[in-house]
């Protein structure tokens, strides 16, 4: 298995290119399965996770095929010829399940493995069940497998989730917009990645309003066509690099970010003493002084993000005061924390919170993690500590980062991947 070895101390300097958002291509690409007609994406990250749902779109029936060299512009399309999607392919990726609510609009059957429980929480999906549940499906548990039936079309229907949920607003303004009559979802996300699918889907021929807000109303109609689409800027990567580019005291110009995507961790990271300045086609972000301790507490969109909360908690580590760090949207979201304090971190987890007291100096050792962005927080943090730091379990980091360690070296990281 390959690891990362990095050896930290060198404040970073130089560019680096934002991809393609993965938890936006990931919805927009399972909205191929809404149409026959060819879905033509740009700026799709490469990504494991892609790969990943592009094998399963192909096992549905799909073509997905690169367009050009570049590997970033994917063409989907075709028919639905086969309504299971595999326990194989669901358990690498949740993000799986988000082809339940066009399998049931289109073709009125669905036979998804039931996700389990992940490193990062329980993680259920019974609020994609019950909205689909009041359009009309029926559902029951066969052999691990969610059996999805549904006589003649989905139905519109209002929807209140009793919680923001990313992924089940994304199932239901996908099932929504080939439904009979009017949906309203309210209480719905309003992630960018949530606005990016309902903006490739209304230029698909749906008929979405509200986006961006937390109340959509969609009218459904009979099908839906083909359409372009540029999928949006990665904002965590972005805020990734941004504080990579902090903890090691660098100046790093993030090209392509969106500061608009970004507003509670760009203020945060400003509250903890780190430079972001808009310049044309990006972000610039430098640190110069010390760092301070900064609270954060978890939140849907437009809250500080839980992808960003790994990452921050690194830089904390080095700060000179104390910073408490509140996770509110997934329990056991703080594995990276027993890693951080082996590097020599002072941090203590009561409950959902983490007191972060910051020490002068990371060092580095080996470590690892169990999700995409604990393993991120632990490159973060080898990049400013002393010494050695191997992080292990690297396809973690390849399924949400692309060319990670590139990236880094291009702006004087002392970083490579070991292979074997
Ligand atoms: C998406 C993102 C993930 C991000 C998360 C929160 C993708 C592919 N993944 O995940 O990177 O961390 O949003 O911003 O976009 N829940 C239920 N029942 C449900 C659905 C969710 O109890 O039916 C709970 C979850 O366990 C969690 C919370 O709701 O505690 C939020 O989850 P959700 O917003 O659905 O996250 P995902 O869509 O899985």
């Amino acid at each position: 298995m390959d690891r990362i070895r990095i050896r930290g101390g060198r404040p970073l300097s130089g560019e680096i290119g934002i991809g393609g958002a993965k938890n936006a291509a990931l919805p927009v690409m399972a909205a191929a399965m809404l149409t026959d007609e060819r879905l033509l994406l740009s700026n799709v990250p490469r990504l494991a996770d892609i790969q990943t749902m592009g094998l399963l779109l192909a096992q549905h029936g799909l073509a997905v095929e690169p367009v050009g060299n570049d590997g970033r512009t994917l063409s989907l399309g075709g028919t639905i010829t086969n309504t299971e999607a595999p326990y194989d392919i669901v358990r690498k990726m949740r993000a799986s399940a988000l082809v339940l609510g066009p399998l049931l609009a289109r073709t009125g059957e669905a036979r998804v493995s039931m996700p389990g429980g992940c490193s990062i929480g329980a993680r259920p999906i019974d609020l994609h069940l019950k909205g689909l549940e009041q359009m009309g499906a029926t559902f029951r548990l066969d052999g691990g497998y969610i059996d999805g039936r549904v006589t003649g079309r989905l139905r519109g229907a209002t929807i209140v989730f009793p919680f923001v949920s990313v992924g089940a607003t994304e199932n239901l303004l996908m099932a929504a917009s080939l439904a009979d009559g009017r949906t309203v979802l309210a209480n719905a996300a309003r992630e960018p990645e949530i606005g990016d699918l309902a903006r490739c889907l209304n230029a698909m021929g749906a008929r979405i309003e509200g986006i961006d807000s937390d109340r959509l109303t969609v009218e459904g109609v009979a099908c839906l066509h083909g359409a372009s689409h540029a999928i949006i800027a990665d904002r965590i990567e972005t805020g990734t690099y941004a504080c990579a580019a902090a903890i090691t005291g660098g100046e790093v110009m993030l090209n392509n970010a969106r500061l608009d995507h970004l507003g509670a961790t760009i203020r945060i990271l400003r509250e903890a003493g780190v430079e972001i300045d808009e310049r044309p086609g990006g972000l610039r972000v430098r640190r110069l002084n010390g760092l301070h301790g900064a609270d954060v507490m978890t939140e849907p969109y437009p809250g500080f993000p839980t992808d960003m909360q790994a990452q921050f908690m690194a830089l904390m580590a080095v700060s000179d005061g104390a910073a408490m760090v509140t996770e509110t949207i997934f329990e056991n979201r703080f594995m990276h924390v027993s890693e951080l304090n082996r590097m020599g971190a002072r941090i203590n987890v009561h409950g959902a919170s983490a007191i972060v007291r910051g020490v002068s100096a990371l060092s580095g050792a080996p470590v690892m993690a169990t999700d995409l962005r604990a393993s991120v927080s632990l490159i973060v943090a080898g990049l400013a500590a002393r010494g050695e730091t191997v992080v292990n379990r690297v396809y973690h980091l390849d399924r949400g980062y692309e060319a990670l360690e590139q990236k880094l070296a291009a702006c004087g990281a002392d970083i490579e991947r070991l292979s074997g």
